[in-house]
């Protein structure tokens, strides 16, 4: 059987690391990349003994203006093919738009919003050409509300990050590819440390409301499988989610407040 190879970005820590081991565990060789090499060289070590899959690692900052580009180069340097991408790395910003530095604001657009767009389009024209692709944009249920109070780019890229996969859905039907954009709610990860908001996400929701990075992972590979253009993984995320769309915007604005607040983020 052909063996297939996807890369996985932000694969250091939290959802990247899961979908490295369920992507492996599918028989699907990996190249990782994020900035911390060790804890990939540990993570490809042990999925390498644990599902005897090749993976690679490249570590990399998207926050560097050419990082997408250098990437790809690497990759075709080491002469390996990318049939499935992960565009999973990312962080949120709790101390305000107005209260962060410009750069930043430019980093955070660089290696969530930027960084995808651009591997997207180096990758999927091999991937049609192969007629065979997988590309799954690690978004957010915050991309469906109507803002993210106190971190107010972060819901907007990842709202782009949901339109941007289901052009992309319509873009490449027929072809092989699939597009999935993964909308997940609180998932257990270093997220929620990056960001010092640890204490208060804890205290204010309850551990029901919080799904594994494992599950998410379960969810998103099955998903794009399946062809489905958006997945929100679990029932309560969901029921956030068609809110977010149903409720009038004054509405769902003044319930995003109380979140924020609730959070000490505005
Ligand atoms: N956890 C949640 O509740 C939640 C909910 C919805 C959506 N998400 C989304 O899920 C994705 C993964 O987040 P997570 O929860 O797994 O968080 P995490 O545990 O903090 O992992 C984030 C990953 O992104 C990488 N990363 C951050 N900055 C980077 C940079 N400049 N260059 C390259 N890689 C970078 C990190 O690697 P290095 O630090 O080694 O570079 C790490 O591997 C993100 O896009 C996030 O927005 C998370």
């Amino acid at each position: 059987m052909m063996r297939r190879r996807v890369l996985i970005t932000g694969a250091s820590a939290g959802i990247g690391v899961a979908l490295a081991r369920v992507y492996a565990e599918k028989g699907w060789d990996l190249i990782l990349t994020a900035r911390r090499e060790a804890a990939m060289q540990a993570l490809a070590a042990e999925i390498r003994a644990a599902h005897g899959v090749d993976a690679a690692v490249i570590a990399a900052d998207l926050s560097e203006e050419d990082a997408p580009e250098r990437l790809i180069e690497e990759i075709a340097a080491r002469g390996l093919t990318v049939d499935g991408l992960i565009n999973n790395a990312g962080f949120s910003r709790t101390t305000g738009f107005l209260a962060t530095e410009p750069q930043a604001h430019a980093a955070m657009i660089r290696v969530m919003l930027s960084a995808p767009v651009a591997l997207s389009r180096l990758v999927l024209p091999g991937m049609v050409e192969r007629g065979f692709g997988r590309v799954i944009n690690v978004a957010s249920l915050a991309g469906q509300m109507p803002a993210t109070g106190g971190d107010t780019l972060y819901g907007p890229i990842k709202s782009f990050l949901i339109k941007a996969s289901q052009g992309l859905w319509l873009e490449t039907r027929g072809t092989g590819v699939h597009v999935t954009a993964l909308c997940p709610g609180y998932t257990l990860t270093e997220f929620h440390d990056v960001n010092g908001s640890r204490e208060q996400v804890s205290s204010a929701y309850p551990a029901w409301m919080w799904q594994t990075a494992d599950h998410v992972a379960r969810v998103a590979h099955d998903s794009c499988e399946a062809d489905r253009p958006r997945v929100t993984p679990g029932l309560a995320n969901n029921v956030l989610a068609a809110l977010g769309k149903l409720l009038p915007d004054d509405v769902a604005l003044r319930i995003v407040a109380g979140h924020a607040r609730r959070l000490g983020r505005i």
